[in-house]
Order: structure tokens, then sequence, then C-alpha cells
């Protein structure tokens, strides 16, 4: 079910601005978004993808983008419903446009994403962290999560829904 609702998410994000609100929209990306894709981590090297450590029956993965009102992609998150368990979804990885950052896209988007997994059925998001990620590990436990022990050279982090 959670696979499912990844899959077909469709939301809109309006951030408060000092100046003039801006919204942004967000669906599921497919091939021919490839491109926009491309473009934007050319524009954030040197970011990791991390893979759930085990996942279960079902698990599927769902790339969801975030567009500005000229339809350009800003942010991407990709997502592993059903890993490591059934009732969890793994974050593989979110990138933000870096002319975007600290204005609280990731934020916006991660929280209604979370939303969206708990009323699909999901009662935990887990992710991994390069360690030596510190703005990523802020971000992230500014957003409820916490680190779980015994990770090696990547900082395991979970929150419940
Ligand atoms: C991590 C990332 C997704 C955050 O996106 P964002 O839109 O800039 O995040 P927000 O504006 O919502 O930040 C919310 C809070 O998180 C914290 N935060 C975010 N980025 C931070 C950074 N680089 N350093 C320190 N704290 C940071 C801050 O507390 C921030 O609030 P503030 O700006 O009021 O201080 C973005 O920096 C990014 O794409 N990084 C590169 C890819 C990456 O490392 N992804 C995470 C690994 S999966």
């Amino acid at each position: 079910m959670i696979a499912q609702a990844t899959g077909s998410l469709r939301f809109t994000i309006d951030l408060p601005s000092r100046h003039e609100p801006r919204r942004y929209k967000a669906r599921p990306l497919t091939e021919t978004d490839a491109g926009a894709v491309d473009d934007l981590m050319r524009h954030a090297p040197g970011v990791n993808r991390h893979t759930p450590p085990t996942e279960s029956p079902g698990a599927a993965t769902a790339r969801i983008g975030v567009f500005d009102d000229m339809r350009v992609l800003r942010a991407f998150v990709d997502l592993r419903a059903g890993a490591p368990t059934a009732d969890c979804c793994f974050v593989e990885l979110m990138v933000v446009d870096p002319r975007y950052r600290r204005a609280g896209l990731g934020s916006h988007l991660f929280n209604a994403l979370a939303d969206e997994m708990k009323a699909a059925g999901a009662r935990r998001i887990a992710l991994e962290v390069d360690e030596d990620n510190d703005g990523a590990a802020r971000f992230w436990s500014r957003l409820g999560f916490a680190a779980v022990p015994g990770a090696s050279a990547r900082t395991h982090m979970e929150r419940r829904l």
C-alpha cells in the first residue's frame, strides 16, 4: 500500500517568503524527466545515494520531483517504500538545487511526504547520512530524526510517523 501511494504522489508546496510566497508542485518523475535530474545533479556534486540494508517483498522505488512556477525541477527525492521493513519508507536521496537551499524547500518537501506516507500506512522513515555530511545530519535532526547506534561509516537515522 505504501508503494502504491508513493507512485502516484502529487501535492503543492507553498513557501512563505518576505517578498512573495512561492508555489512549487510535486509529482512522480518519469524517464522523460531524466535530463532535468541530470541538470540538477550537476549543481550538487559529491552527493551519495544510500540503499536500504534490507527490504520487504513488496518494496518499490519512487522518485518525486518538485517544480517551480517556471516548471523547472528544483528538488527531488528518491524513496524506497517498504524498506527496510514493510511498514517503513527509506529515503535513498534528497537533493535541493543549491540556489534554492536554506529557504525551507527541503523541510516542506519532507513534511508533505511524511504526511502522505503516514496516511498510506507507513510507521517509520529511515535513511543514512555520510559521516562528513554535517549539513544533512543537522537537516534531518531538525526534522525529528535520531541516529540509530551501531552504524559505521554512515549514520543510520530514523523517525517514527
Ligand atoms: C540537505 C538538503 C536536502 C536540505 O535542503 P534545504 O531546502 O536547504 O533545507 P531547509 O531550508 O528546509 O533547512 C531546514 C533546516 O535544516 C538545517 N540545515 C539545512 N541545510 C543545512 C546545512 N547545509 N548546514 C547546517 N544546517 C542545515 C538548518 O537548521 C535549516 O534551518 P535554517 O536555514 O533556518 O537554519 C540540501 O542541503 C541538499 O540538497 N544537500 C545536498 C544533498 C544531500 O546531502 N542530501 C541529504 C542526504 S540524503
